[in-house]
């Protein structure tokens, strides 16, 4: 009995499903989602010279850039793909830093022992270099990351 009903209802949704013509149901399936992160975090590099922005402190400054940016990789108080970056203006020169932000492989290939050691212990994953980002916004990612570092 309770076999013959279900027999019975399925036939029905079928002719149901059937009738439609299937075409309703996939139409909000591929909506575009989930990798829209990764992708801003490479095709907008961002450069915010002199927009009209110009009250936003560095701070601010260098949260849009890290966040469009770095933020694929990298936390500032866990490990991503990446290190943290909390405290990495103590142990790192200004220098080290421009030089590693726009060209990592740049700074490992030229023998520099920490880049050399960092890029081992990350599995040799290649940081995507950055070669538009001024001093200036680097300065400002800097700041973004000072100002964090000292909160858990
Ligand atoms: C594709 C992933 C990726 C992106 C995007 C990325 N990084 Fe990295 N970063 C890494 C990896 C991986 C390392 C570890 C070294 C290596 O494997 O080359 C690293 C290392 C670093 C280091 C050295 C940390 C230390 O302990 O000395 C700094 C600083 C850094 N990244 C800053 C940045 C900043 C700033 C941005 C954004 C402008 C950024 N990274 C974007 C993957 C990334």
């Amino acid at each position: 009995m309770k076999k013959m009903l279900w027999t019975g209802t399925t036939a029905v949704l079928l002719g149901l499903l059937a009738a439609c013509g299937g075409n309703s149901s996939n139409q909000s399936a591929g909506a575009s989602g989930p990798v829209s992160n990764a992708a801003s975090a490479t095709s907008t590099p961002a450069s915010t010279s002199n927009t009209t922005a110009s009250a936003e402190s560095a701070v601010e400054k260098g949260q849009e850039l890290f966040q469009a940016n770095c933020s694929a990789c990298h936390r500032i108080h866990e490990k991503l793909i990446g290190p943290p970056l909390a405290g990495v203006t103590k142990i790192r020169s200004k220098e080290w830093l421009y030089n590693w932000i726009r060209n990592s492989q740049a700074v490992i290939n030229s023998g520099d022992t920490a880049a050399i050691n960092l890029y081992k212990e990350y599995n040799q994953v290649q940081m995507t270099p950055f070669p538009q980002l001024s001093n200036e916004d680097i300065d400002n990612i800097l700041a973004y990351i000072d100002s964090q570092s000292g909160q858990q």
